[in-house]
């Protein structure tokens, strides 16, 4: 038998790509609600277009998504069915501190999750939390800057120590900052970050990625104390990088391009900054004001396990002129040896289990995949049925893989949670033609649709393998 009897199979979700309703129940606005579809999206993302209040002349697709806020009954009823034993979601902020810095949380908005929560245990599935998945209070960016604040610290704490608090029995896992490595990629939505004319950029994210790192300590401990139960991880995105060739140039490069993804585990999982980070600080003359506080903080709260996601291995050379690739927002030298998604994301699992190799070595640490996936235009029939078989291929070959880094490398798994289990609107794009789900939403990119809920081919499918615990694919 490969994997363990409580292996934590299930599907992930965050909360601004899926519960919509962003004005309801006492909400406040926050970043993710003013990332528009379209081509201002990216420069939004980047903190390169300030956009911190929506306008009519966009589209603005978290505002709705798919209305779980008033579905999530019937959605948690289906991933019952389908024998989930976890549930990846995360929390709205502003559903909680609806600006951010209020003394007393919005009790609508916990008892929202709460009733979320105990739905969740009425089918023996057990929530896997993050707190802040691409997620800010607006207020917060406005007045505070966001993440490159020493501020935003304290407002964590507090809406942390709110959540382990009242969630106390009902939650035990959960994820500080989803893939908190995004930071570098996509500032405005890992940190609430808008860059000025002439901000160094590379020192406002590194400020930021500081006050992040503190917070995540923070909660590690503030979780601890309050329930000696809580399992606290770390999120990265994560795949890792090849060499486009063997020469020791291009297997430099690679080493490098990991270190930048790394340095956040690195922090959280061994409690202090490496040696190259500190030395990168000193040649980019980044100053973080670290104090000693900060240093005891970080060295006392690792994380008790490394959460990822993984879509694709990456790849780099020396060699500028190589031809990229998307994937995952890093754009990557193509890899001649593998097919790509239609998004050109290229597709890899064996890079899964190197991944998986790679993490548990440096690390020694549970690790739990919590993001795995296909994103694709399915085209449902006329009772929105979809045949999708490629998504199955995809998922079978990289729980194969999964299984084989299980099986014969040792590698302890706590669980994984493929994404987007529902279809969602896609983080990157802000589509929803770009679909994951096991369940297929009917609603498009302009906004139409009916929002029902039809289970596709790959929702059987993944029933079986939950239910053999991974021994039928
Ligand atoms: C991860 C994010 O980067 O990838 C998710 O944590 C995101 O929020 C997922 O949805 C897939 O990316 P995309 O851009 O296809 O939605």
């Amino acid at each position: 038998m490969s994997f363990p009897e409580n292996f934590l199979w299930g599907g992930a979700t965050a909360a601004n790509q899926c519960e919509g309703a962003y004005r309801e129940g006492g909400r406040g606005l926050a970043n993710v609600d003013v990332c528009p579809a379209g081509k201002d999206r990216f420069p939004v993302c980047l903190g390169k277009l300030k956009m911190l209040e929506p306008d009519s002349e966009h589209y603005y697709p978290a505002m709705e998504s798919i209305d779980m806020y008033h579905h999530f009954r019937e959605d948690i009823a289906m991933f019952g069915e389908m024998g989930f034993k976890t549930y990846r979601l995360s929390i709205a902020w502003t559903r909680i501190f609806p600006n951010g810095d209020e003394e007393e949380p919005n009790e609508e908005g916990l008892k929202f999750y709460e009733d979320l929560f105990k739905e969740c245990h009425k089918y023996g599935i057990e929530p896997l939390v993050t707190i802040t998945h691409f997620d800010c209070p607006i207020y917060l960016i406005k007045k505070y800057g966001g993440w490159k604040n020493r501020k935003m610290i304290d407002f964590y704490k507090k809406l942390v120590t709110v959540l382990f608090t009242r969630y106390k029995g009902l939650v035990k896992y959960w994820l500080t900052f989803n893939e908190i490595n995004m930071i570098l990629h996509l500032p405005f939505m890992g940190a609430g970050l808008v860059f000025e004319e002439g901000e160094n950029e590379t020192l406002s994210k590194y400020l930021a990625a500081h006050h992040e790192l503190i917070a995540s300590a923070e909660a590690t401990r503030i979780a601890h104390e309050i329930d000696p139960e809580n399992k606290i991880g770390c999120m990265l995105a994560a795949g890792m990088t090849y060499p486009y060739t063997c020469s020791p140039e291009d297997v430099w490069k690679s080493m490098q391009k990991d270190r930048e993804n790394y340095f956040f585990i690195d922090v959280q999982a061994r409690g202090e900054y490496p040696a190259y980070a500190k030395k990168f600080f000193e040649r980019e003359k980044i100053e973080l004001d670290i104090t000693e506080k900060d240093r005891n903080v970080l060295r006392e709260n690792t994380v008790d396990f490394i959460s990822f996601s993984y879509y694709s291995s990456r790849c780099t050379s020396a060699d500028n002129t190589i031809e990229k690739t998307d994937g995952n927002v890093f754009a990557t030298v193509k890899n001649p040896y593998l097919k790509a998604s239609e998004w050109g994301w290229q597709i890899d699992p064996l890079g899964l289990r190197c991944t998986l190799n790679a993490l548990y070595d440096r690390y020694q640490k549970p690790l739990f995949i919590v993001e795995n996936g296909l994103g694709s235009s399915d085209e449902p029939d006329e009772n929105g049925y979809v045949e999708d078989d490629y998504r199955i291929e995809y998922l079978r070959e990289h729980i194969k893989a999964m299984k084989a880094a299980v099986e014969e490398d040792g590698v302890e798994l706590l669980g994984y949670t493929s994404w987007g289990c529902i279809d969602l609107v896609s983080a990157s794009t802000g589509e929803m033609k770009k679909r994951y789900g096991f369940i297929y939403v009917d609603k498009d990119d302009e906004g139409n649709g009916t929002l029902k809920r039809t289970p596709k081919k790959s929702f059987y499918w993944y029933k079986k393998v939950i239910a053999s615990n991974g021994e039928i694919l």
